[in-house]
């Protein structure tokens, strides 16, 4: 036998000599909730290991995680359903707490890299991405809501705008406002092939943003289609982005690869909540090895072409990655 593949497996040094992919924590973006309550951890039950945190909490993690050479978070939060109504009008308000916790993270740790959710959801009375009139998901109504919102968090000091809405011409409308503003370094990381998924339950648990009628398929893209995410891909370009994603991110690996060769821009993927929860409730059960599915499943991320993952799972691997830990 002339070749045989097995030669170059033969001991984990060889292994790791012709490994193929690497994946280091800096490229990695930690997403956390964050509450107005102060002091407050509240655990996530459908998140095992993810809570709401406070303001205190918040700098704790982000200290934490910095530390271990993860430089890079997005931050959710949890809005009071008092202070939801039907224009997201919390989202500018000058004492939305989600402002103020940008700032003061900003102020502690400059050197890490905060990126936001522009979306209406969670200050949607409605729990749509957009505004509702009569029953149904207006596009251009909404844009100016999040042009106003991405430049209320540019004003408190966000590098990277994370538009999650699926509206067409979001990207360009933001681009517009920031620039305006007088904000043209702010970046945006475009969910450019979002898709309608059930992958999205534990995150909407987690923030109490569930749709209060119908779902998001208006919007959101069709699990069946691919052509449509180069056409999301080639508009967002166009219209600015810095970053392209695709979301989820395992059952949607081929998309990954095809927009990774499709555009020069930079890919992330955004490794949900569902995908973290399946991992931890079988891990629980004693189904799954937790560090070695988590491992597996992030690597294959990286392998299909994301630049950058988006993953709760982030300060684990980063932890395991300092100490020669990753399972291969
Ligand atoms: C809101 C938003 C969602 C997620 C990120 N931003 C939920 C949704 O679109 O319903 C999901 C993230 C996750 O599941 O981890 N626009």
């Amino acid at each position: 036998m002339d070749n045989r593949p097995r030669r170059n497996r033969k001991s984990a040094a060889i292994r790791s000599l012709v490994r193929e992919t690497r994946l280091t924590p800096d490229r990695l973006i930690y997403p956390l909730f964050i509450t107005a309550d102060e002091s407050a951890y509240n655990p996530i039950a459908s998140l095992p290991g993810q809570a709401q945190l406070g303001e205190k909490e918040l700098l704790k993690e982000i200290e934490e995680s910095l530390k271990i050479g993860i430089n890079a978070f997005v931050l959710f939060p949890a809005v009071a359903e008092t202070l939801k109504d039907e224009t997201a009008s919390y989202s500018w308000a000058e004492e939305n707490f989600y402002l103020h916790r940008i700032r003061s993270v900003k102020e502690r740790f400059p050197e890490a890299v905060l990126m936001s959710d522009v979306a209406m959801d969670p200050y949607s009375s409605d729990g749509h991405d957009g505004l509702v009139k009569d029953g149904k998901i207006v596009n251009d109504g909404t844009l100016p809501i999040l042009a106003k919102m991405s430049v209320a968090q540019a004003q408190a000091g966000i590098d990277i705008i994370g538009p999650s809405d699926m509206m067409d011409g979001r990207v360009g409308e933001i681009r517009e406002a920031l620039d305006e503003n007088a904000y043209t370094d702010v970046s945006i990381m475009s969910y450019t092939a979002k898709y309608a998924s059930a992958y999205y339950g534990p995150f909407r648990d987690a923030l109490d943003s569930k749709p209060k009628f119908g779902d998001k398929k208006t919007y959101q893209m069709d699990p069946a289609n691919s052509k449509e995410a180069l056409r999301e891909a080639l508009l967002d370009e166009e219209e600015g982005a810095d970053f392209l994603m695709v979301k989820p991110a395992l059952c949607y690996l081929d998309i990954i690869a095809k927009l990774k060769e499709f555009s020069s821009l930079p890919i992330s993927a955004y490794n949900v909540s569902g995908e973290y929860a399946m991992v931890k409730a079988a891990a629980e059960k004693g189904w799954l090895d937790e560090a070695k599915a988590a491992d597996e499943m992030l690597l294959s991320i990286a392998r299909s072409g994301a630049d950058i993952i988006l993953t709760y799972f982030a300060k684990d691997y980063a932890t395991r990655f300092l100490n020669g830990n990753i399972h291969h």
